[in-house]
């Protein structure tokens, strides 16, 4: 029997010019706090086309200093979508307010701004679409509440929206995040991109202790946190935004190669693909991810694929049905049905740059004999 390689989840796209990069930091001997910290922020801004950025520790830090700079304080309520990472609602929890689930649009995954509405009280403090998938979710037609907005971009960079303004480029703060998997890895990291100069003031101070930028080394005028990205970082960040086109473009080509290798699947079998861009929206490809057909077990099928050397995941759960969520606040299931039956039965399939079309083709086979077995 031949043993197949097996293919992962996830893998980054690292070479020479980040070793390079990080040597360079290393023997600078500045490893934080120094130079490539402002050089990242702009040369990342000046990629998505927003006015500030601030480099911080993960893509949640992000989205809790983003939560702090628009006003979010405890008993507030954030209108957010229950099909996402858990950390967009986490966030919302660290500044003690609340997190009010809507349900999804069926196609794109994303917040369904009439469901959106409908949740809003006027203790709404602010909205926090994710752009889940990389999907652009339809931030235009919230901003019709004159709420500010928070973005959970964590997962976009490279998309656009359909009135051709880059996902997080609106001027409301949008968090990224540069986690191993991410389109931009830096290892761990991530950054806010937001219109406003208060706010980019605000969050320098609170990423660093709450330190004022005019003050001494020692002094502090309101809290903060330690939210800093190291120079090591912000270096390999650099490193990687100069090839960022070349790993979109590949990732791309590889959703391509999965969309034409499935499609029997999705035609004959209920297979649902992730949606194709439409309304001049545009995708920026962070994983594949399908969902099952109704009635299939799904942890059968990532076992089944398992067997095969083909990794898969379930993703995502929905974040109301977890136990903490549970308990704070009584979720029960069939509150968010499109959420919930979507989470029941989303796989992530093996995504990144550089995965070969022979080996698309070796997990859309798998797939399809485990489902023909099913
Ligand atoms: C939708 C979403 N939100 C938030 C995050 C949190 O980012 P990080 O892991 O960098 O804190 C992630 C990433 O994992 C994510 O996918």
């Amino acid at each position: 029997m031949t043993i197949l390689e097996e293919i992962p989840l996830a893998r980054p796209v690292l070479g020479e010019a980040e070793e390079q990069a990080v040597l360079d930091v290393l023997r600078s001997g500045q490893l934080s706090l120094g130079p490539r910290v402002p050089a990242f922020e702009q040369a990342f801004a000046a990629r998505i086309g927003g006015v500030h950025a601030s480099a911080v520790s993960s893509g949640t830090a992000g989205l809790h200093l983003g939560l702090r700079a628009v006003g979010v304080e405890e008993g507030d309520e954030v209108v957010t979508s229950p099909f996402s990472f858990v950390a967009s609602a986490n966030a919302v929890l660290y500044e003690r307010a609340r997190p009010v689930f809507a349900d999804i649009d069926p196609v794109t995954l994303n917040l369904d701004p009439v469901a959106a509405a409908a949740a809003i009280t006027e203790r709404t403090r602010a909205l926090l679409p994710v752009h889940i998938f990389g999907y652009p979710a339809d931030v235009p037609a919230l901003e019709a509440h004159g709420l500010p907005i928070v973005e959970d971009a964590c997962e976009a960079l490279g998309a656009v929206h359909g009135d051709g303004v880059a996902v997080g480029a609106r001027g409301n703060p949008a968090a990224f995040g540069f986690y191993a998997n991410k389109q931009l890895t830096t290892g761990e990291g991530g950054m806010l991109v937001m219109g406003s100069g208060e706010h980019k003031v605000r969050v320098d101070s609170e990423r660093n202790q709450g330190r004022a930028p005019d003050m001494g080394w020692l002094d502090h005028d309101r809290l903060g946190f330690n939210y800093r990205l190291s120079d090591l970082a912000c270096a390999i960040g650099l490193a990687q935004l100069d090839r960022l086109d070349d790993m979109l473009a590949a990732r791309a080509q590889v959703a391509g190669w999965y969309r034409a290798a499935l499609a029997r699947l999705a035609s004959e079998r209920g297979l649902v693909l992730p949606c194709e861009d439409f309304g001049g929206d545009r995708r920026g490809w962070f994983v594949f991810v399908v969902q099952l057909p109704l009635g299939v077990d799904r942890d059968a099928t990532i076992m089944a694929l398992r067997e095969v050397g083909v990794q898969s995941k379930p993703y995502l759960p929905a974040i109301h049905l977890m136990s903490l969520y549970r308990e704070l606040y009584g979720h029960r299931p069939g509150e968010f049905p499109v959420a919930e039956e979507v989470a029941e039965r989303s796989v992530a399939l093996p995504f990144f740059p550089e995965l070969s079309e022979s080996q698309v083709t070796r997990v859309a086979e798998a797939l399809e004999r485990v489902l023909t077995a099913a």
